[in-house]
């Protein structure tokens, strides 16, 4: 079938890798070519397009990666692509090796990007990909199903050792600014305690209270799920623990909440979210982005998307405080 609107299209991953990326750019890569499309995949995000690292891929060369973490791309971030120059010559980067479209797989930062190349000419797709779920437009980002699964089964066992030394523990997951893997980790693991810096107060005096009472009424552990946002895991562990005379560890979770072979979930809306991108390009679509609401694939302008706001579900921050009381 004859392509209406891009006849060449490049896939890229960038800013920090997610569980499901492969999952989206196997979709994009399967999709593009079922609609008549050449794909490309330019390796290491931006900075690749700008080191012209582009390969020519087929469908069997997403062969075998929708069970697979990370992503077969690379990623990176890309000073230089910040700059009008960078995206100006990432522009005719595309031009020189024929690619009229591409689609992002990344989080805002990638999406400002996109934004960019597609005013220069370059049709761009972007899909939501980031463990943060920080992406205004969308109820969902791919990796974040993963992350938290990741999280809430690492922090299982934290509460089992917690138990029987019977002390308290600090965790503290990603999310950089935002504190949706906090939120549901504290409820899926039921945490007596959750610091989101979209809802902390720093009022470190009142936790140690509501410990020292816990333990009163004989609670073995004591939970404390802290974002990523919040931080300073390892100085509150020691503050806590002289405050309260109750043995106090941090442990600060990291990089493993990004890997992993992602979820059903993950696969499932990453290959939606990848194929919805590829079909974009084929109508000449460009500037938009790719999310998911209310359970349907929809997609959005770029600046509309970017300009959006969304804040931890209130409901849900109220309902993890009161199942631990
Ligand atoms: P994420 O996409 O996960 O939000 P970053 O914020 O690190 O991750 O952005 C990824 C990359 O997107 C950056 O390294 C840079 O190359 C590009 N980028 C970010 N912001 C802009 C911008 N304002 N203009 C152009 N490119 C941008
Ligand atoms: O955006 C994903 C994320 O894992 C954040 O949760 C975290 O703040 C950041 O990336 C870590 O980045 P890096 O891999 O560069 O340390």
């Amino acid at each position: 079938m004859a392509a209406k609107g891009c006849k060449t299209i490049g896939v890229l991953t960038s800013g920090g890798d997610a569980p499901g990326m492969n999952a989206a750019i196997r979709a994009v890569v399967r999709t593009a070519i079922h609609e008549g499309m050449k794909v490309k995949g330019i390796m290491r995000g931006y900075a690749g397009l700008l080191e012209e690292e582009i390969v020519d891929m087929d469908t069997t060369s997403v062969s075998d990666i929708i069970s697979r973490g990370g992503t077969i791309l690379y990623t990176a971030r890309c000073a230089e692509f910040v700059t009008e120059e960078g995206q100006k010559r990432g522009a005719e980067i595309c031009r020189k090796n024929g690619i009229d479209g591409i689609v992002i797989i990344g989080g805002d930062g990638s999406f400002r990007g996109a934004g960019k190349l597609s005013a220069l000419g370059i049709n761009c797709v972007g899909v939501p990909g980031t463990i943060d779920l920080d992406i205004a437009c969308t109820d969902y980002t791919i990796g974040f199903d993963t992350a938290v699964n990741t999280a809430m089964e690492a922090i299982d066992k934290i509460r089992d050792t917690s138990t029987s030394h019977e002390r308290c523990s600090i965790i503290e997951v990603m999310g950089r600014r935002a504190g949706y893997i906090a939120l549901w980790c504290a409820i899926a693991n039921g945490a007596e305690e959750v610091l989101l810096p979209e809802r902390y107060d720093g009022d470190e005096q009142a936790i140690i209270n509501r410990i020292i009472e816990s333990r009163k009424h004989g609670k073995k552990h004591y939970i404390i799920i802290n974002a990523e946002g919040v931080g300073q895991s390892q100085s509150m562990a020691q503050r806590i623990e002289a405050a309260t005379g109750i043995e106090t560890r941090a442990t600060i979770l990291g990089h493993m909440q990004r890997g992993g072979s992602p979820t059903a979930t993950d696969r499932y809306y990453a290959s939606l979210m990848g194929a919805r991108a590829a079909e974009i390009l084929r109508d000449g679509g460009s500037n938009r982005v790719v999310a998911h609401n209310h359970g349907q694939i929809v997609d959005y302008d770029i600046r509309e998307a970017l300009a959006m706001k969304k804040d931890i579900p209130e409901d849900a921050f109220r309902i993890a405080q009161l199942l631990v009381r």
